[in-house]
């Protein structure tokens, strides 16, 4: 896929999820960083960097009342909102994307090892690597991230979310994929992505963070290969 057409849809899904770039290009640069620690190489790392930048690409789909209720989501809601990983990969199919690394992980990256996540109830071996790696990913910038309902992290967010990730190891997530990243905390590596791409919108998507144009030109340039993560 064109990589100007990548970011246009990831810009719809942020503006309707009500995110910044910031996300995206978090969970794209952390994919960067797990996935250069567990030696892939080069072109299959910008494989695993395209597919974390579209992995929500099904929330295109979900009605804006839905995805932007404020409050408690009825099971009915919520069924909807589980749609996107399967959405996402029919929409994705249907451009003519036939990355089996990207087809993957949008529609995967919520299943659980145990076969207890979703859309598929897939377990263990029958998920792609790269979704089990990007659920973990995923998880870890969701819990140490401000987002619209949550300004202040607390000092010890990173730290909490690496010892909730270890608590479901094996159960939720790849152990494997947990161990890398948890190698990478402890080493520092990741301190700078959380701290550089962290943006607050507190008002919400109709107004952007003003730093959000730089996160886009940080996804666009990392996605061509033109940046290389801090050693
Ligand atoms: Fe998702």
């Amino acid at each position: 896929m064109d990589r100007d057409i990548l970011i246009a849809l990831v810009r719809i899904v942020d503006i309707k999820d009500g995110l910044t770039g910031a996300h995206t290009a978090r969970v794209a640069l952390y994919s960067q960083a797990l996935a250069e620690a567990t030696g892939l190489k080069e072109a299959e790392v910008y494989r695993v960097m395209r597919a974390a930048a579209l992995h929500d690409i099904g929330k295109i789909d979900i009605p804006d009342h839905i995805l932007g209720k404020p409050g408690r989501l009825t099971d009915q809601e919520y069924a909807i909102i589980q749609q996107h990983a399967v959405w996402g990969y029919e929409r994705l199919a249907r451009m003519g994307e036939d990355d089996p690394v990207i087809l993957s992980v949008v529609r995967s990256h919520h299943e659980r090892v145990d076969g207890s996540g979703y859309p598929d109830g897939l377990a263990g071996p029958a998920i792609h690597p790269a979704a089990l790696c990007f659920a973990v990913v995923d998880t870890f910038d969701a819990m140490t991230s401000i987002r619209p309902y949550r300004t202040d992290l607390g000092p010890d967010a990173a730290q909490r979310a690496i010892e909730e990730l270890n608590q479901h190891a094996g159960t939720w997530y790849c152990p494997d994929a947990i161990e890398a990243l948890t190698r990478l905390y402890r080493a520092g590596k990741l301190d700078w992505i959380m701290r550089h791409q962290n943006g607050a919108d507190p008002e919400g998507a109709s107004s952007p963070d003003p730093e959000a144009a730089d996160d886009y030109a940080v996804l666009s340039e990392s996605l061509a290969g033109g940046r290389s993560l801090p050693t």
